[in-house]
Formats: C-alpha cells, sequence, structure tokens
C-alpha cells in the first residue's frame, strides 16, 4: 500500500530535515525550509526522483570510442553558438540563469525562431501568456517563424504532447509541477523530478532542451545543487541594469570549454550579437588618466581586452575601506599586501576601490599586473599611458610569474593599435614575431620603474 512520508527540504540548499525549522543549519538561511511529501510504492521508498529503479540486469559496454564527431546544429546567432561550443548538441541538456528581466525569454525566443527554419521547435511557457510571448516575437521579429508555442505547466502533459521535436525551450523550469510529486512548484522535489523527467526525454528523443532557470538573490540557480549536475551545460547570462550589454557565460560543458563568453546587446529588437568585443569594453576609455590600464585577458577560447581601473582615496575610516567591481576581493588584498611588503609603498591610510569597466568579472590571476599597475598608478597621480596593455600573474615574493596564451594576448593588443606591452618576461616571448613594443618585467619594481612611478605623492 502506497504510504507518504514527510519532509522537510531547504529551498536554497537543498538539505534535509526531519521536522520544520525556522533556520537551515546548513546554509543558515531563514524561512527557506519547505515540507515535501515523497509517496512510496510499498516496497521501499524510490530513488531521489520518485521512482524506484529496476533490478533488472544491467549491460555493460567496453570503452572503445567510435571517432564520430559530435553532430552540432547552428543557431548562427554567433555568440550563442560559441557558448555552447560551436553549436547545439542533439539529445543536451542545457540550463539557462539569471536576473529577472534580463533577456532570457528573448533569447532563447530567438534562438528557437533561428532553429525553426529547418527544425521542429517548441516553446512552452509557465510564466507569461501567448499573448504576451507573441507580443515578445513581434518585436524581435519572430512572429513568422515556424515556433509552436503552448503555456502549459504539467509536465506530463508536455512530454505527452511532445513528438519530433528538435528542439524544446521550457520558460522556466521553477514553474512547471510533475503529478507523481504533491509539493509546490519551485520546490527543491518538483524542480529535481521535473528535470530528471525533461533529461530523460532529451537523452530518449534526441531533443535539445533549453531549461529556462530563476536565480537566488545570491546569484545562483534556485533549487537543488543537483540540477546543475544533471543538465549537460549551465549558463548565466548577466548584465548590468542601465546598461545594454548582456554576457552568456559557460560555467558547465559537457560539449565545450567552459568560462566561455558569449557579448550580447540589447536593443529595441531584440538581443545582437557583438563581434568584437575588446572594442566594446575599450569605447569609453579616457586619455592618460591616473587610475586606469588595459588588461589583455583570455575568456574561454578568446583574447579580450577590458579596462581596469583603481581609486585610491584619503580614508577617513578606522578601517580602510576595499571595494571591487568584477574582481576578486581576497586577491586585491594580496596585491596590495605584496605592493606595501615588496615596494614599501603603503595603502594603509587610503580607500581603494578597483573596477573592470563594462560589467565584465575577470577570475584570471594574469590581471594581477594590470591590477597592480592601476593601484600604483592611482597612488602616485601618474598615468600609464594609453597605448599600453598589460598581463602578468604576481606572485607572494613580487615577482612577475609566467601566464599561458602570451601569443594570443599579445596579437589581440596589436590588433587593436596598442604600441606598447608590458608581459612577463618569464614567458620569453619573442620580439621578433609581432610589430609592438614588448616590455618585459620580472617583477613589481620594474613595472614602478618602466611607468616612472617611484616619485609618491602624499
Ligand atoms: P525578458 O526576456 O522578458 O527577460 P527575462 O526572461 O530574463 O525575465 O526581457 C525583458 C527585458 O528586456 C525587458 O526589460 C524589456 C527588454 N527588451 C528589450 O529591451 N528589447 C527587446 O526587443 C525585448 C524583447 C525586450
Ligand atoms: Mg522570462
Amino acid at each position: 500500500m502506497a504510504k507518504s512520508e514527510k519532509l522537510f527540504y531547504c529551498n536554497e540548499c537543498g538539505a534535509r530535515y526531519p521536522k520544520w525549522l525556522g533556520r537551515c543549519e546548513d546554509c543558515g538561511q531563514w524561512n527557506t525550509i519547505v515540507e515535501d511529501i515523497r509517496v512510496s510504492n510499498g516496497s521501499g521508498f524510490g530513488s531521489i526522483y520518485g521512482a524506484k529503479t529496476p533490478t533488472n540486469e544491467i549491460e555493460f559496454s567496453d570503452l572503445s570510442y567510435s571517432n564520430e564527431k559530435v553532430e552540432r546544429i547552428l543557431s548562427n546567432i554567433t555568440e550563442f553558438d560559441r557558448v555552447l561550443g560551436g553549436g547545439a548538441v542533439p539529445g543536451s541538456v542545457v540550463l539557462i540563469g539569471g536576473d529577472p528581466g534580463i533577456g532570457k525569454s528573448t533569447l532563447l525566443l530567438q534562438v528557437l525562431s533561428a532553429f525553426s527554419q529547418d527544425h521542429n521547435c517548441v516553446y512552452i511557457s509557465g510564466e507569461e501568456s501567448s499573448e504576451q510571448i507573441c507580443l515578445r516575437a513581434a518585436r524581435i521579429g519572430a512572429n513568422n517563424s515556424n515556433v509552436k508555442l503552448a503555456c502549459e505547466t504539467n509536465v506530463d502533459a508536455i512530454i505527452n504532447s511532445l513528438s519530433k521535436v528538435d528542439f524544446l525551450v521550457i520558460d522556466s523550469i521553477q514553474t512547471l509541477q510533475s503529478s507523481t510529486v504533491e509539493s509546490i512548484p519551485g520546490t527543491v522535489t518538483q524542480v529535481r523530478t521535473v528535470a530528471y523527467e525533461l533529461i530523460n526525454f532529451a537523452k530518449t528523443t534526441g531533443t535539445t532542451v533549453f531549461l529556462i532557470g530563476h536565480v537566488t538573490k545570491e546569484g545562483a540557480i534556485a533549487g537543488p545543487k543537483v540540477l546543475e549536475h544533471m543538465v549537460d551545460t549551465v549558463l548565466y547570462f548577466e548584465g548590468e541594469r542601465g546598461n545594454s550589454y548582456r554576457i552568456l557565460r559557460a560555467v558547465k560543458n559537457r560539449y565545450g570549454p567552459c568560462d566561455e563568453l558569449g557579448i550580447f546587446e540589447m536593443h529595441g529588437h531584440g538581443l545582437f550579437s557583438v563581434s568584437n568585443p575588446s572594442v566594446l569594453f575599450l569605447t569609453q576609455r579616457n586619455n592618460d588618466i591616473a587610475g586606469a590600464t588595459v588588461f589583455s585577458g583570455i575568456e574561454g577560447t578568446r583574447p579580450i581586452l577590458a579596462e581596469i581601473q583603481a581609486l585610491v582615496s584619503k580614508s577617513y575610516f578606522i578601517a580602510p575601506r576595499r571595494t571591487v567591481v568584477g574582481w576578486d576581493l581576497n586577491r586585491l588584498f594580496t596585491i596590495l599586501a605584496v605592493i606595501e611588503t615588496k615596494c614599501k609603498i603603503s595603502f594603509a591610510d587610503r580607500d581603494v576601490y578597483l573596477n573592470v569597466a563594462g560589467g565584465l568579472k575577470i577570475s584570471e590571476p594574469a590581471g594581477d599586473l594590470a591590477v597592480a599597475a592601476c593601484l600604483l598608478s592611482a597612488r602616485s597621480v601618474n598615468p600609464i599611458p594609453n597605448d599600453t596593455c598589460i598581463f602578468g600573474e604576481i606572485g607572494l615574493t613580487g615577482e612577475v610569474r609566467s601566464v599561458s596564451r602570451c601569443s594570443e594576448r599579445v596579437k589581440e593588443a596589436e590588433k587593436l593599435g596598442f604600441k606598447n606591452v608590458i608581459l612577463p618576461a618569464s614567458n620569453k616571448f619573442p620580439k621578433e614575431s609581432c610589430n609592438i613594443n614588448l616590455m618585459p618585467v620580472q617583477n613589481l619594481f620594474d613595472i614602478i620603474e618602466i611607468l616612472g612611478m617611484s616619485k609618491r605623492h602624499e
């Protein structure tokens, strides 16, 4: 006889409790624990997906690999194809998360409309009415495409109604519910069950499924972490309010490189791919201002130049402020400590603000040298020449360490008209291979000397 077991889950982190609590002991969040009911079929409780796995014998295969290339389908929206690793893979499941209003529905409607020229495409919305979606389609010029549209929240009804579909968009996974689970949509068990059913559908039919996911206020995809483990690809759609640029970032991709970036611009008629992002991130540069320089970074498979800005001001706080946008705060602490200890330049009575212009987030250690140069430049009120590009990692002894993919970084700087590149000497980059002035540096003292910053302004 079917019996039910009462359980309580944390909606934020998925931790499980036998009774309700006001605050999750695992993640420390308040009011996130909700009741969940699992139904047993009488022979023990099922797997996390609600169904008991069959006990038939399994078949084994060997590790021989048929050398066929993974088939890919291009949407011809270049930045989207790039982030997926060169097009969509049939049967794969892609999860796209992002803040409300960032443009997830717009992006996927555009992608689906592009795919619908040669493939069967279905858009299922659990959030908006058909009229709203049709209005958006008219806005982006997709109202004459062959995309089939439905507003439905029951996953079983959705799966039963689909046949011979190549691309499916679910907007959003948090609004769907499965009849096998009693809890309300968006709870951990519902999201997990619905995702499992859709992934199963994708793998058995070869349909490429795009799942839109809500994010929590911390920026992670709402629901259980296992959702990100289950899908093949996880993308985040990011951007700043009041800025028309949007960044699509791959954080997991079983079929391509992760950390790949796709850059879009939101216009009145939808999203447009930005083919040369370096130009975009450098457009608003001013001439020779102290505390700003350009970093030649690598994002995924391509080099991207970005402007880094630092502001060093007199502090009126007991503990001076350190604020970062687009950079890791702990890394800023480390660089400041190295400058203070090795170069004897103090920031103790100064507030430090560091910003990567254009909404880009840099996580590469290769950005250290550019950040250090900005801090030194802002501290000494001594501008770094406008035509200079910098990259290199800084070690704790103040040495500048070599970085990967040096030639791509130099070539990108050269392509964008920079005259000088400050780079790690240990990279031993041959001067003859480019038409740009190379300035190799071994440690922080070299950069102080090159940029003439030894004079301190109090
Ligand atoms: P939407 O795709 O609904 O965001 P999400 O699904 O992530 O919540 O996009 C909403 C925003 O995008 C909204 O503020 C209006 C803006 N937008 C444009 O600027 N241009 C357009 O062509 C479209 C369709 C939307
Ligand atoms: Mg939406």
